[in-house]
């Protein structure tokens, strides 16, 4: 057997497996959505109300295009119906996540089904995000009511939510957006990144001047160390950049945040949730992070026609299919197992939350990496 086909097989295998989980959470999340993460392996059904929902709707997004199962395309409607709701009536969204709630839920279901709703409740969610804009500093505030100095800050995360502002001046024409975007990449990767290439996770503003303070974490290790989930928004967030503006910028950033990011994986390949630890720790692991990274260089090489770099990244995939990929629904019904949602340490400001377990990005994900190792080609919802 050649290796193609045997790639095939295995191909065929790991969505196989998906399809199963993704059909399974729809039934258990009924008319609800994938909360955060799940708890022993199992989501219970939630609301509309966290930053991860849009990437539930954008699994089931994936999981259509693959199977072209109508009953996925009627739930992703479905669920647009309910972010559309969410948007006009502000119901938890004030904060950065725009791009995380509405790319993968809105813009997609615009591209795949032609819903005008979708588009619009999009844009609005858009809007919202260019409002949270600090021209001191100019960056998007992250978190907390805009105009509290304690939170004049941003945070790595947030280069996945300026490609839904570069993808709305695509739609409308209307500069405003990507002027934003453009504003909030450059401060970001000249704040974030460290001379190592390693990232900082939040980085802050002097609130009365705009001056860049420090920069700190929230849910790494400590504010020094790498958090691997970072590393990964940093890896993903800068190949979104580069793609809607060619800036030899984006492209070196990518570069450096790929180099640490591969350099520190440890042997057994999926990385602990933060690079101060590696093989033999008993820390968790957070397979989010290698998804994540692997879709960013599989967006980057289709960006560059760099098959060197696809190959790269479809190494890592059967090593987190084996070590990740749940196989079996009546053991979890989430993608993902071994992810790190927050994990409190003596030196960062998060609680203990989802971990050692499925989480919803990690889910999508890893079922985005699944599409874009069978279609180059495939046009991604961000
Ligand atoms: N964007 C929040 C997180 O990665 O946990």
């Amino acid at each position: 057997m050649n290796t193609d086909i045997l790639e095939m097989i295995r191909w065929n295998e790991m969505s196989g497996h998906a399809y199963a989980q993704t059909k399974k959470a729809i039934e258990d999340m009924g008319s609800l959505f994938k909360p955060t993460n799940s708890e022993r392996n199992f989501y219970m059904p939630s609301e509309n109300n966290e930053w991860t929902n849009g990437m539930w709707t954008g699994e089931i997004n994936i999981m259509y295009e693959l199977t072209k199962d109508e009953c996925l395309k009627a739930k992703a409607l479905e669920h647009v119906d309910d972010f559309m709701e969410r948007i006009m009536t502000m119901r938890s969204i004030k904060n950065h996540d725009m791009g995380f709630l509405y790319s993968p839920s809105c813009v997609a279901a615009y591209r795949l089904y032609g819903s005008e709703k979708g588009r619009d409740a999009a844009l609005k969610a858009a809007d919202y995000l260019i409002s949270r804009f600090q021209e001191k500093g100019e960056f998007i505030q992250a978190w907390g009511p805009i105009g509290d100095s304690d939170c004049h800050r941003l945070i790595i995360d947030c280069l996945m939510n300026i490609p839904l502002l570069f993808w709305a001046t695509e739609e409308t024409g209307l500069e405003k957006y990507r002027e934003i975007a453009l504003k909030h990449f450059n401060t970001s990767i000249h704040c974030v990144l460290r001379p190592d290439n390693s990232t900082y996770h939040t980085f802050y503003f002097d609130p009365d001047t705009g001056k860049p303070l420090y920069g700190a974490t929230h849910q790494g290790n400590r504010n020094d160390s790498a958090w691997a989930r970072g590393q990964a928004w940093g890896i993903y967030g800068s190949a979104l950049a580069y793609r809607y503006t060619k800036s030899g910028e984006a492209k070196a950033v990518f570069q450096k945040t790929l180099d640490f990011f591969l350099e520190h994986l440890p042997g057994s390949v999926v990385p602990y949730w933060d690079f101060d630890f590696d093989d033999g720790s008993d820390e968790p692991r957070d397979s989010s992070a290698l998804a994540i990274a692997i879709c960013g260089m599989l967006e980057m090489s289709d960006n560059l026609g760099d098959s060197s770099l696809r190959e790269v990244a479809l190494k890592l995939l059967p090593p987190l299919y084996e070590m990740c990929a749940v196989k079996d629904s009546s053991l979890s019904n989430g993608q993902l197992l071994h992810g790190v949602y927050c994990k409190h340490t003596p030196t960062n400001s998060a609680k203990n939350r989802g971990i050692d377990e499925c989480n919803t990005w990690g889910d999508y994900f890893y079922v985005e990496a699944l599409m874009r190792a069978k279609n180059p080609l495939w046009q991604a919802y961000w």
